[in-house]
């Protein structure tokens, strides 16, 4: 099949003008018939004719059979791919918290109509991990998936671990590069990495799980104790997502910062980019390194779910009919750091283990075993009282009997 495209853009920002660009470039037969944005004011790089202001002039025109969502307000994009789907359409979105928040009511539209619903640009820019979930890993028992979801993040990370910039310089300079959120506290509070884990969860174990449910904490509470404390280790900090697989019923998902050594695949991952690990039975590890943000890398990612709707693609959710039993879990204990102020501070832990405690003038942490249960109960305290954490990535004794069944099948 190939079927002709007629193309509506909503949003003709950094993605938006990626994509139009990629299009000029390649050899792919497609019509853009109308572009909907918001500013009448804003100078553009097309004639006018182009553009229009008013949704319906592309949701109510029978001839566009493909809208393509690239705006950065998750509730207006909502809106638009619901009536875009209701009215036919194949929508492809960039939009990651638009897809988290309302995947399970978007999927029930996508089947009573028909119509397919494509998200790879949601998910790490340009790596095309969505439909290798989807597809590739369609009956491997995955362990886990994770690693770095948000370009802005990493970005900062690295121009203040590497480079010694200050930690506000270095985020507008992620955001000068079109790589941050319009709100950057989606980005270094880690809700933009958090939206994308949810998205990876639901096509790596047909979990639909909602986003408020997943623990996030990101690097805004980074001080430059942290980084000298990374520096002096050896360690590099990454914002790192991951779903892990605890046994038959539990899946595990969260968001926070992670030390590195120069053994670990993340350790070389700078700048914008993202990684996604792969941890599997049969597979075992594979890593996806690529450009997680920025308007060619993403818009790449939506070009290619355009040219999937030519031959009538759409994801199937095979895992999510076969793994109904699947559940939540926030039972995973962590290794973590912990730089605090006050020593009522750590009155907010139940630790399991303590291994380290230091003090100085200014500067005090502890290493210890904590659950994630304890973690989301204090995540607001956490915040309020300016307190960092970071995973140790140290293996520690879990309460749950982890990947029992699939080290059975590999030792077999
Ligand atoms: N703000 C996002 C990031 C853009 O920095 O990764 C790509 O999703």
């Amino acid at each position: 099949m190939n079927r002709p495209l007629k193309l509506g853009f909503f949003g003709f920002g950094c993605v938006g003008q990626g994509l139009y660009d990629i299009l000029q470039k390649i050899d792919f037969q497609v019509s853009i018939e109308r572009i909907c944005v918001k500013d009448p004011q804003k100078p553009r790089s097309l004639p006018q004719k182009f553009f229009t202001f008013n949704y319906d002039d592309i949701l109510e025109d029978p001839t566009i059979n493909v809208v393509v969502e690239m705006i950065s307000d998750a509730d207006e994009a909502y809106e638009i791919v619901k009536k875009a789907l209701e009215q036919g359409k194949d929508v492809v979105t960039a939009n990651k918290k638009m897809v988290a928040e309302h995947l399970p009511e978007l999927l029930a539209i996508q089947e009573a109509t028909g119509t397919s619903l494509l998200y790879e640009a949601a998910v790490c820019g340009s790596i095309p991990i969505i439909r290798t979930l989807a597809e590739y890993y369609d009956n491997e028992l995955l362990y886990s998936v994770g690693g770095i979801f948000n370009g802005s993040s990493n970005y900062i990370l690295t121009k203040v671990l590497q480079e010694n910039l200050d930690y506000a310089d270095a985020l507008k300079q992620a955001q000068d590069l079109g790589f941050a959120e319009a709100d950057p506290t989606l980005d270094v509070g880690g809700f933009d990495a958090k939206y994308k884990l949810c998205i990876v969860a639901a096509q790596a174990y047909g979990l639909l799980v909602r986003p408020e449910a997943v623990f996030n904490y990101g690097i805004d509470t980074l001080s430059s104790y942290d980084a000298r404390f990374a520096q002096e280790k050896g360690f590099k900090i990454k914002l790192v997502a991951e779903v892990i697989k605890l046994d038959e019923h539990q899946v595990s998902l969260a968001v926070l910062p992670r030390f590195v050594n120069a053994d670990h695949y993340l350790y070389h991952v700078e700048n914008e980019y993202n990684a996604v690990i792969v941890a599997a039975a049969f597979s075992q590890k594979q890593v996806l390194v690529g450009k997680g943000a920025g308007g060619h890398p993403t818009g790449s990612a939506v070009l290619s779910d355009i040219s999937a709707l030519r031959y009538g693609y759409k994801y199937e959710y095979k895992k999510s009919k076969r793994n109904r039993a699947l559940q939540l879990s926030q039972a995973l204990h962590k290794e973590v750091y912990i730089r605090y102020h006050e020593e009522q501070d750590l009155a907010l832990f139940d630790f399991a283990e303590i291994s380290v405690r230091y003090s100085e003038a200014g500067f005090k942490y502890v290493i210890g075993v904590v659950s994630l249960q304890n973690l989301v109960d204090v995540r607001e305290e956490l915040l309020a009282r300016r307190i960092f954490i970071a995973d140790t990535g140290r293996e520690v004794p879990q309460p749950t009997a982890i990947r029992q069944e699939a080290d059975a099948l590999t030792a077999a």
